[in-house]
């Protein structure tokens, strides 16, 4: 296999490439200010709202939320994996990619790795479905046959501690895969019980199923108990291969089945999936126990135009069916089709398809209701379309949802459907939307200027900031402190000062990417597009550090009281330093905590 492609590589494509040409070579980009705008190519959409910051070397989409690099946009748009697109910036530069040979433990070779331990450890588990009747009754009991369980590569982790920890964990190299992919857990301190540190298996007794991605690579499991139990079904957690806002449960089986994909029928669960692909029906896919994204729509569009959403009938079934119709509302244009649908209360595709059988399922699928028949229904329910008043209010509740619509022919219809619901001309109805003449209201969320302070998490905040003004590290003096309560977000923030100190200009690009193998990626990409003010450097300076002193303070007052005396050590303190550290030095001491 060949080597990983360095870290120093990588920044420097992202510092010599110019996100700007690159997006720009491919889309027509319009300078707006410090930024560039366009039309966004993954969603549709006629005012633009896709943003590419020269300055960040990234980019954002405020209408459907896409954003990342230079690389994450050539993964996006053109469909790279990872490394080719790392090859199409080199090749721009008339650079040679590096590949680092690695020793067999050192972080660099770890992703190769770690794909060839999920695939080990998806064997391991089928091994042992074969070897358990307990697993296979289970299979069995849910009316499963041997041959759905092999295509979908179910397998069994049988109860007991250590299976996994014994077989893979042999070596210190080992133990760090399988804590990296999260099949082993380290014991909390709690449970040590005096023994020192020590790990064990995250799943067992259940049924397992591997997730796989588009390529057909093992990224994570779903482990589901036997009998009652919580959680029902416990997740890989988020891992330098899994990021669950993104997968699809059942695309790569569905593509391996199908030579064609017309439709896909997005459904809640592993086993819908599953249990529908035995009744013949394989077009099923699952988003992880979490809402559906835009990176998950993204994906779907990618392969279909035609989407089914499926939901359980239930309260929590409609909610989930509405934040999804949101989230699908920028990429709703013509000649794409989403629909939903809606099952009878206390029934799951599995159980329905069980219970009625291929055609009657299929044919409630072919019955779905259309998106722009659920926006209208549902605005329509929520208020008294007799009176004036509500009618007025409904307008008021439907622009924002409409204003996310791509113009054009579909959202006419739209309108002009929602229009005869409130007994109103379709152009009356559009002005009052602020949708007139068919040319849009930008969508582009106006920027509020917010301090760093109280709401919010003041982490997150932090978090955002210093990804989008890197330079604001620089005032930072003791990083390292933030590291001593041991809170993971603390450390990834010291982390980032650190390696703003070792390389003071690296940009917003730069610093994401370095994180793109590790769990917090896809949170620092959130948190990097995050909606900022403008600010200039010094005040962005000066509020970032203020952030960064509250949050070392609130992580506790013996970690203040150590960093302003070595601050007093080697330069003056302001006074109300002084007087800070003569409160903290005067508290009472808290009493010893008893030995437990
Ligand atoms: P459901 O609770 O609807 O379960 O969760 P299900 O799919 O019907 O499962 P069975 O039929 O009882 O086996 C739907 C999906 O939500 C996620 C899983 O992806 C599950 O398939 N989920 C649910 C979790 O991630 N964790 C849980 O504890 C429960
Ligand atoms: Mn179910």
């Amino acid at each position: 296999m060949s080597g990983r492609i360095p870290r120093a590589f990588i920044d420097e494509l992202i510092a010599r490439t110019d996100i700007v040409e690159v997006i720009g070579s491919r889309i027509p980009l319009k300078k707006a200010g410090r930024e560039w705008k366009a039309c966004c190519p993954f969603h549709g959409e006629k005012t633009p709202s896709f943003t590419v910051s020269q300055q960040k070397q990234f980019y954002h989409c405020f209408g459907c939320g896409l954003h990342g690099t230079a690389l994450t946009f050539l993964m996006e748009h053109d469909r790279l994996p990872f490394p080719d697109a790392v090859e199409d910036l080199a090749g721009r530069l008339g650079l040679e990619v590096p590949r680092e040979g690695g020793a067999p433990d050192s972080p660099e070779r770890h992703l190769d790795d770690l794909y060839a331990l999920m695939a080990a450890a998806d064997q391991h588990f089928r091994d042992e479905l074969r070897d358990s009747d307990r697993g296979k009754e289970y299979l069995k009991k849910r009316g499963l046959v041997g041959e759905t369980a092999a295509r979908y590569h179910l397998g069994f982790a049988p109860a007991g501690w250590d299976a996994v920890l014994k077989k893979f964990g042999a070596t210190d190299a080992g133990r760090q895969a399988l804590l990296t992919t999260g099949l082993i857990i380290e014991r909390s301190p709690e449970n040590q019980r005096g023994q020192g540190p020590g790990y064990y298996d995250r799943f067992r007794d259940r049924v397992m199923f591997p997730i796989r991605d588009t390529r057909g690579r093992v990224v994570g499991f779903g482990g589901r108990v036997l009998d009652q139990g919580e959680p029902k079904y416990l997740n890989s957690p988020e891992t330098p291969l899994f990021h669950k806002g993104r997968e699809l449960y059942g695309l790569y089986e569905a593509r391996q089945e199908l030579r064609q994909i017309e439709r896909l029928l997005v459904v809640e669960g592993y086993m819908d999936v599953v249990r529908l692909a035995q009744a013949g029906i394989h077009y099923a896919v699952a988003t992880l126990g979490t809402a559906t994204t835009p990176e998950h729509l993204n994906r779907l569009f990618r392969v279909t135009g035609d989407i089914v959403f499926s939901f359980d009938g239930d309260r929590a079934g409609r909610q989930a069916a509405w934040r999804a119709l949101e989230t699908c509302l920028p990429f709703a244009k013509d000649g794409k089709r989403i629909q939903f649908l809606f099952l009878p209360d206390g029934h799951d595709p599995d159980t329905l398809v069980a219970e009625e059988g291929r055609e009657a399922f299929e044919a409630r699928v072919a019955g779905a209701m259309p998106l722009s028949e659920y926006l209208v229904q549902h605005l329509a329910a929520e208020t008294d379309l007799t009176s004036v008043d509500g009618r007025a209010r409904l307008a008021e509740t439907a622009r924002p949802l409409l204003q996310k619509v791509p113009p054009g022919v579909f959202r006419e219809l739209l309108i002009e459907r929602l229009a005869r619901e409130v007994r109103m001309s379709g152009p009356r109805l559009a002005a009052l939307l602020g949708l007139g003449g068919g040319v849009g209201t930008p969508v582009i969320e106006t920027r509020r200027s917010r301090p760093i302070t109280g709401r919010g998490s003041l982490l997150s905040q932090a978090l955002a900031h210093l990804l989008q003004y890197p330079q604001a590290a620089i005032a930072v003096r003791n990083p390292e402190s933030l590291r001593l309560g041991g809170e993971r977000g603390l450390e990834v923030l010291a982390e980032i000062i650190e390696m703003l100190h070792e390389t003071p200009n690296l940009s917003t690009g730069q610093l994401v990417e370095r994180w793109r193998d590790r769990p917090e990626h896809g949170r620092l990409l959130a948190l990097a597009s995050q909606p900022l003010p403008d600010l200039p450097a010094e005040a962005a300076q000066r509020e970032f550090t203020a952030a960064v002193d509250r949050l070392m303070r609130e992580a506790g007052p013996e970690r203040r009281i150590d960093e302003l005396i070595q601050k007093a050590a080697t330069d003056a303190l302001t006074d109300s330093e002084k007087q800070e550290l003569r409160e903290l030095q005067a508290r009472p001491k808290p009493a010893p905590k008893s030995a437990r």
